[in-house]
């Protein structure tokens, strides 16, 4: 049977990005040089119909190409309220709606390609997530992520372990998840994968939605 979504986790995961939406965009000033380099590259590759899971404040939209189709979709409402300004200016439409990556309101092979960036750190069952993006997207279609994990050397790793609960309590997210991991779990294959950042801690990666294996 597959696992039910623990649903306190979830409305705590809601309850904090939405105390820290206003705060968001400042708090990530710094990190941001580098990663709207790695966001320009990854949301480029977008074609066909996008579904684009944990939106927050829509910074990737203005990386889209012109006449790009694509949904957004986040669980916290007032992350959206920021992504519905950005969209505005946007020569595009995004259609954006509340959602939990881990239920997805969406049929079977509902789109050519799923994109998340910095979002599996927070949603509570990531590989319930990943599974749900393996459905709505079609077996010819990708999932391209964009992830800070867990770094992979003894002392980090530990330290990552034991201050992950201050930092999840603060801002939502989980500093040592084991991304790569997940996506296996999921049933997903990666195709490709960028090591990136600080000690690797940011991954790029290409992942087949292919649902014959
Ligand atoms: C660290 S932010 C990243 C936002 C954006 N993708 C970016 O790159 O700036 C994580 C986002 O994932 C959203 N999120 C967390 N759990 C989710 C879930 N179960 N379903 C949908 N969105 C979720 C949060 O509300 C938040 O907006």
């Amino acid at each position: 049977m597959d696992k039910q979504i623990d649903s306190n986790l979830t409305a705590q995961t809601k309850t904090r990005y939405n105390r820290i939406a206003p705060y968001y965009d400042v708090m990530e000033i710094i990190t941001e040089r580098t990663f709207s380099r790695w966001r320009r590259q990854l949301v480029a590759r977008a074609k066909g119909t996008v579904l684009e899971v944990g939106v927050g404040t829509g910074k990737n939209f203005p990386y889209y190409q012109k006449g790009a189709d694509v949904k957004g979709l986040d669980i916290a409402d007032k992350m959206l309220l920021h992504a519905r300004l950005r969209a505005a200016k946007l020569d595009f439409p995004v259609h954006l709606m509340e959602g939990d990556v881990q239920s997805l309101p969406f049929p079977e092979n509902s789109f050519d390609m799923a994109i998340a960036t910095f979002v599996f750190c927070s949603v509570p069952d990531p590989v319930l997530g990943l599974k749900e993006l393996r459905r709505v997207v079609k077996s010819s279609g990708e999932i391209l992520l964009l992830e800070h994990v867990r770094i992979d050397r003894p002392v980090t790793g530990f330290i990552m372990d034991i201050i992950n609960p201050v930092i999840l309590h603060f801002i939502g997210a989980n500093i040592n998840r084991r991304t790569v991991e997940n996506i296996g779990m999921a049933g997903l294959h990666i195709q490709k994968i960028e090591h990136l950042g600080f000690m690797k801690m940011v991954k790029m990666i290409t992942v087949k939605a292919d649902k014959a294996s």
